[in-house]
């Protein structure tokens, strides 16, 4: 391999998540991005699509029966010269840390948000992580084929809820059955959309015009054009300039418009997105450095583990993300955290469900190992290096309860699958400090995977068991002077013990945190665990 090759694999690589609130358009605009690569060439309704979805995705019942992704996967396909990874991440209002975990694997994230709808809960939970990765987030403002909120109105909005100014890249011109086209800020030029063809089976025709050519009087009214050229002015003379550099360090957010339906502004949107959004981005190394993508020796991190995507081979795929050098089929890499050799065995790459062998891959790429109980979240792969990359961090839970056996014969069983769901990363399993508790408390992020742990303990290990839902919203590890088991149960927080056996406090709700914080002032109250060598971690 020459270096060159590596170079131009990692210049035309773009690894990104779309954040968004359910049904504001991800799965739509997921397939219209496939279908503008040339990933498929009909895209058929997302309905449509759901239904052969029950039909073919069986690895999972809960998933069948409620018409929803439980587990992310990756898509990666062309774009004119750019290779795509979309890290599909789950969508429905029952995520789960997946969710936040597959972000750190994204060099930036697309936020994607109804016009009608603005900025809702779940789009701040994803926006927040973003942001304390560190990765730019893009704007697409959605359904503009419909009537919505005022794009000025929507810029505002983003300002105060989320603290990120938007830069409009385009504009829209019209809204709902008058949405005509879009005026690239940059260029100065108008796309103006064909309305034939309007439920976007395939892609749209358009026209692209300079906003000062005559031509343009052809296509758009007079009063288009009249309110058009105000709606520019007023935000060249508003808005500050556009720079990379601001757009890289989180505090302004390209926006776009457009509609996933009709695929109006689909491509402007891509295009520049692809233009603008960072190739892979190097890594940070545990005890400080950083790993450049270019960097020719192989190194990569395990961010997911899935187990069982088929019922057929009970088998767990790690998924890592390629952070330097090139991968080829059959390789070997060094397990840093084990401190062996490993066979890369089986990898995969990901298209919607089906899994296809590879021959080779690139930084920001994500491949998908066979796992035969070797891996944990944060690994490190290298080429023969001893290096540690800094680890996934364990986000805090949103709901909790207290689990035991049903039959308490079977609570081997039962904590044997804890485990392995844990390790997975599905739950985090906590231990109660006070005298007596020995049931374990569980955390998760989406009250779904209750669910999912139910089923699968049961299904996979033959244990039944019992949640009692516990009455607390966040979690919160404590780093400080003194030692938080003296904390005294109060009602709205109780302490318990993480997998590390680090401390952890559970509160009610934010201002049950916020008294705590004031009453132990010299406490520090983390959202994410602190960081740990991988090579220190207990068990
Ligand atoms: P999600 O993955 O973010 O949850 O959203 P999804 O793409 O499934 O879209 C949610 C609904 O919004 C779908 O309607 C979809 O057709 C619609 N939708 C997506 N993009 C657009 C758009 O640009 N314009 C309009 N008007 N609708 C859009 P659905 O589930 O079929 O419900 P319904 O349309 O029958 O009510």
């Amino acid at each position: 391999m020459s270096d060159s090759q590596l170079e131009r694999e990692v210049a035309r690589r773009r690894t990104f998540a779309i954040i968004s609130h359910p049904d504001a358009g991800k799965t739509t605009l997921t397939e219209k991005l496939l279908l503008y690569g040339g990933a498929i060439h009909l895209a058929g309704s997302v309905k449509a699509r759901r239904a052969r979805r029950h039909a073919t995705s069986d690895w999972m019942e809960i998933e069948k029966e409620r018409g929803i992704s439980v587990t992310s996967s990756v898509l990666q396909f062309n774009y004119r010269d750019h290779a795509v990874n979309l890290l599909d991440t789950p969508g429905h209002q029952d995520f789960s840390e997946d969710t936040y975990r597959t972000l750190t694997a994204a060099d930036s994230a697309v936020m994607l948000i109804d016009a009608a709808r603005g900025v809702e809960p779940q789009t701040i939970k994803l926006f927040k992580v973003c942001r304390m990765r560190r990765i730019p987030i893009f704007t697409f403002v959605n359904k503009l084929d419909r009537y919505g909120r005022a794009p000025l109105d929507l810029m505002d909005e983003l300002e105060k809820v989320l603290g990120i100014r938007a830069w409009p890249m385009n504009w829209p011109i019209g809204m709902g059955p008058e949405f005509r086209g879009v005026y690239d800020r940059r260029l100065r030029v108008v796309h103006v959309f064909s309305a034939e063809g309007r439920h976007g089976e395939s892609e749209v025709a358009e026209r692209s015009l300079p906003i000062d050519s005559e031509e343009i009087k052809t296509v758009l009214t007079d009063a288009e054009l009249r309110q058009l050229k105000e709606d520019i002015e007023l935000l060249d003379v508003g808005g500050d300039e556009f720079t990379l550099e601001k757009c890289a360090a989180g505090q302004i957010s390209p926006m776009f418009f457009g509609s996933a339906m009709t695929n109006f502004g689909v491509r402007p949107f891509f295009d520049v997105f692809l233009e603008l959004a960072p190739s892979p981005t190097p890594r940070a190394l545990y005890g400080g450095g950083k790993r450049e993508p270019t960097t020719p020796k192989f190194s990569g991190f395990v961010f997911k583990i899935q187990a069982n995507m088929d019922p057929a081979h009970r088998d767990r795929i790690a998924f890592l993300r390629i952070v330097s050098g090139r991968y080829t089929k059959g390789m070997s890499a060094y397990h840093s955290r084990l401190g062996k050799e490993v066979r890369l065995a089986n990898p995969s790459q990901f298209m919607a469900a089906e899994r296809t062998s590879i021959e080779d891959a690139w930084p920001g790429d994500v491949i998908g190992l066979f796992d035969p109980g070797q891996y944990r979240i944060g690994d490190t792969l290298t080429e023969g290096e001893r290096i540690e990359f800094e680890g996934v961090p364990r986000f805090s839970p949103e709901h909790f309860a207290i689990v035991r056996a049903k039959d308490p014969l079977r609570r081997k069983q039962m904590e044997k699958g804890l485990q392995q769901l844990a390790e997975e990363g599905t739950i985090q399993v906590f231990q109660q400090l006070s005298m007596g508790m020995k049931d374990p408390i569980v955390g998760v992020v989406g009250a779904l995977q209750f669910e999912v742990l139910q089923y699968r303990v049961q299904a996979e290990y033959g244990a039944h068991i019992v949640l009692d839902r516990l009455p607390f919203q966040l979690a919160r590890w404590v780093v400080g002077p003194h030692d938080p088991k003296s904390f005294d149960w109060e009602g709205n927080r109780q302490t318990v013990t993480d997998r590390d056996g680090k401390p952890l406090v559970l509160f009610r709700d934010e201002w049950a945190l916020n008294h705590a914080q004031e009453k132990y002032p010299e406490l520090r109250f983390l959202a994410e665990a602190p960081q740990q060598h991988p090579l220190d971690r207990a068990g």
